[in-house]
């Protein structure tokens, strides 16, 4: 049977913290020691923590919903899902790996920029990645960016880990280089995103990307990605789109993003 955790939240309202900076208690052994949801490293590192933490008590389904977003974009344009070539940016423990291992993909791959991301993963899902890069995208050496385009990706996703002080603008930029011209994105973001005054760097990319020549949008919809500690609904945009040219490398500094 999977372990439970001791998970106590604190008193203060967490809305009033960057999402990045929100804390609990997790109580082991009579102690209590106060992490942040950011803290990824210690929280891989206890099984099944995070799944309690962020799918049993914040109620996320922001794989599920994605893979399934993916899912009828594909069925849309006749397309099977079991022929894609899956990058994972973001990869974590492995619940987007799951679910679109579920249906049938051809080649899963992980990325994640720490080595808990990978240890955890093929700790709880041995059988989901056919390979797991720890790298940082926003620095990849020769040898990882020649391994991962002898991948040969048509399909990047990217669930749960964009925005609030997570993959930068450029880590997603090198990562969807590597997917095939005709290739699928899938990936979900903070709903302030489309709003014009959310200048942070993601939202910037998302929207010059939707409004150029190189991606056509085949889902955007609003859903619930999870709760907050207050019980708050906390909502996300899921997106998919295909890309139809190949993005210029400069393109980032073409619209001054960082
Ligand atoms: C909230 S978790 C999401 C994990 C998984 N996609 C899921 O849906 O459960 C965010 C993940 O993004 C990873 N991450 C953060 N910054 C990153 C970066 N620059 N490059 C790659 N992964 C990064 C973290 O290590 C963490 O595993």
């Amino acid at each position: 049977m999977q372990k439970r955790y001791q998970i106590q939240f604190p008193p203060t309202a967490a809305h009033q913290l960057a999402q990045s900076e929100v804390c609990f208690n997790l109580v082991e052994n009579g102690k209590s020691q106060r992490l942040r949801f950011h803290d990824y490293d210690e929280i891989y590192r206890r099984p099944g923590l995070y799944e309690q933490l962020f799918y049993n008590r914040l109620k996320c389904n922001s794989p599920s919903r994605v893979a399934e977003m993916l899912h009828r974009a594909l069925a849309t344009v006749r397309e099977p899902m079991n022929e894609l070539r899956v990058l994972d940016l973001g990869a974590g423990n492995g619940m987007m790996g799951e679910e679109l291992k579920r249906e049938g993909v051809a080649r899963m791959v992980g990325a994640d920029i720490i080595p808990e991301a990978r240890d955890a993963a093929l700790r709880d899902r041995p059988d989901i990645y056919d390979d797991y890069y720890v790298v940082d995208m926003t620095n990849l050496s020769e040898d990882d960016s020649e391994s991962l385009a002898g991948w040969r990706f048509d399909c990047l996703t990217c669930v749960a880990a964009l925005g609030f002080g997570d993959i930068p603008p450029k880590a997603f930029f090198t990562a969807m280089k590597k997917i095939r011209t005709d290739g699928w994105l899938a990936f979900n973001i903070k709903e302030s995103f489309l709003d014009p005054t959310d200048q942070s760097g993601f939202s910037r990319l998302i929207r010059e990307l939707i409004f150029s020549k190189y991606l056509n949008i085949h889902h955007l919809e609003l859903y619930r990605h999870r709760l907050s500690m207050e019980g708050r609904q906390l909502f996300y945009y899921g997106m998919v789109g295909r890309l139809t040219e190949s993005i210029p490398d400069d393109f980032l500094a073409q619209h001054g993003i960082e």
